[in-house]
């Protein structure tokens, strides 16, 4: 199989080459004859939101996004409104009800504002459940087809860490806007100009005790592999710590880094997070730029918050020569708040936004990778001491 066979259908559509694609995201040749559960790529994320109709006019206006699709009311579904919204390879889906009764309410009244579902586009949704039965997964919607003028669209879904839920879908045989039942909608707005093009990586955050349990879902259900594993004290700061570690498509395409608190002197920021959200959930969404600089200018300037980092971490003379040449000069990071980090492969630089909604969980990070299939791991450290002067601030530290 080569690269451009393993595009999603969103990726072709953003005209994104495999080329261009992987050095977004990092990714890497495999054998997919020998993988039980194929996965092409990221399908969209779905979100329980509040109000679906303001928060898709933010994600326009803010970050850039394209309005395209959409389903409420007017289209038959009297349970909820759903915005469809794209940028680059993104896709997002917004949900907000609008019956008292529907399942969105319930979702919101929980969780906050938040993921829902990390939906997957696979070649053969048949194949995944009856894998992912067989290992013990929970299949909370069976294989069947969804159809309308477009074509026909093959779907079903499992069930991943807390109440997320991973649908899978199959839509080689579809040409709709985006999945029957929605239409074609257009953004009415004057959008931003687009700062992202494809996603990198989606973060659960699992109850403490948990996160091997997790990585070994992913390894039996998905097939995915471990990419890199963080132990406690390389990223634990004086008050609090957390476990991490990375499972992945074959590819490299799909990537889950799952983080579980591990005991400090105070409550760590997963343990918020878990408080918050009513459980595990998703944390973040690393959202790939190839221009990191513009990306968090023209987003400052829209009004988005940035985890500030410590100008003592420009200055750590180890930092320093741990980090090398990189293409732009060390000032002009400062002067951002872009992190860096290195290894054997190349650097990246990254950042992260405050929580994007009322409570204190999920959030963006922005990855400008080059060479490197990291995760800034260099950066956990200087990040968490960042993480924790919030925390404190919200008095939950
Ligand atoms: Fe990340």
């Amino acid at each position: 199989m080569t690269m451009d066979n393993t595009l999603t259908s969103q990726e072709r559509l953003a005209e994104l080459d495999a080329e261009q694609l992987s050095r977004l995201v990092g990714l890497v040749e495999y054998d997919a004859g020998s993988d039980p559960f194929p996965v092409t790529g990221w399908d969209a994320v779905v979100w329980a939101v509040g109000n679906a109709t303001q928060a898709a006019h933010f994600y326009q206006v803010v970050y850039g996004m394209e309005l395209v699709a959409y389903s409420g009311p007017e289209t038959g579904n009297r349970d909820h409104q759903a915005y469809v919204l794209r940028s680059g390879a993104v896709r997002f889906e917004l949900r907000g009800a609008v019956d008292p009764a529907s399942p969105v309410a319930d979702q919101h009244r929980r969780h906050g504002d938040g993921v829902v579902d990390v939906a997957l586009e696979v070649p053969d949704v048949d194949r995944c459940v009856a894998h992912a039965r067989a290992q013990g997964a929970s299949v909370l919607v069976e294989p069947h087809d969804l159809s309308d003028e477009h074509g026909t669209v093959r779907t079903a879904a499992i069930a991943t860490y807390g109440e997320t839920r991973h649908t899978l879908v199959d839509r080689s045989r579809y040409s709709g806007p985006y999945l029957p039942g929605y239409v074609a909608r257009s953004s009415t707005v004057e959008r931003g100009k687009r700062v992202f093009q494809a996603l990198d990586h989606v973060v659960g955050n699992v109850e403490m005790g948990r996160m091997d349990t997790w990585v070994d879902f992913y390894h039996r259900i998905m097939g995915f592999t471990d990419m890199a594993e963080f132990v406690g004290s390389d990223i634990a700061t004086e008050y609090s710590a957390l476990m991490s570690k990375v499972v992945a498509s074959g590819n490299h395409r799909v990537k889950f880094p799952l983080n579980e608190p591990s005991i400090g002197k105070k409550r760590s920021q997963i343990d918020e997070f878990l408080d918050f959200h009513a459980g595990p959930g998703v944390q973040h969404l690393a959202l790939a730029t190839n221009d990191i600089l513009t990306t968090v200018d023209t987003l400052r300037a829209r009004g988005v918050t940035f985890l500030p980092t410590p100008s003592s971490y420009y200055t750590d003379p180890a930092l320093r020569a741990r980090i090398g040449e990189v293409r732009v000069p060390i000032e002009e990071l400062e002067s951002r708040g872009i992190l860096v980090d290195r290894d054997e492969d190349g650097y990246l630089l990254q950042i992260f936004t405050a929580p994007v909604g009322d409570r204190p969980t999920v959030f963006f990070e922005f990855i400008e990778r080059h060479g490197s299939l990291g995760f800034g791991i260099g950066n956990f450290k200087a990040l968490f001491e960042a993480i924790e002067r919030e925390q404190a601030r919200r008095g939950n530290f």
